[in-house]
């Protein structure tokens, strides 16, 4: 699976650890920065790693902020995303579930390293259940197309 990352600088440090992780599980991992702890805006790379999802150029998305919460923000911008913001394991189970969430936002000042391995393995590997939760995510859709462009 190709997975675009990012970060801000709030972020950069269990990004950093986050790729190193999940390349070493065999993804293949595509970093869209920052490249430093060095202090910087969330949107520019929120942005970069939304759209690369939203285009289909990876399959699933990875943002890492202080607490995932303004890079869900961004990420909700783009058509065809869906972004969660899952400091834990319920939510990160259920955004696969229910949403069929394509990027997982996380607060880097919020997690140690080994629980965001944990919730970032247990969202990767939960499948979307379909069903009912498939006419949502087609209503969804359909927002999209009638009101964005
Ligand atoms: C940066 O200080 C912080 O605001 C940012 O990382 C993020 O938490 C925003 O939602």
């Amino acid at each position: 699976m190709k997975i675009g990352i990012g970060s801000d600088h709030a972020g950069y440090r269990l990004k950093e650890e986050l790729k190193k992780h999940l390349r070493k599980e065999g993804y293949d991992v595509l970093d869209f920065g920052s490249k430093s702890n060095k202090s910087t805006d969330y949107p520019q790379y929120g942005l970069k790693v939304a759209e690369a999802v939203g285009k289909k150029e990876v399959e699933r998305g990875i943002l890492v902020c202080g607490t995932g919460l303004g890079m869900a923000i961004v990420a909700n911008k783009v058509k065809g995303v869906r972004a969660a913001c899952c400091n834990d394991l319920f939510s990160a189970r259920l955004s696969r579930l229910h949403n069929d969430a394509n990027v997982l936002t996380l607060g880097g000042r919020i997690l140690a390293f080994e629980f965001a391995q944990e919730i970032v393995t247990l969202w990767l590997e939960t499948p979307f259940s379909r069903g009912k939760h498939s006419r949502r995510i087609n209503q969804i859709k359909g927002m999209e197309k009638e009101r964005f462009i």
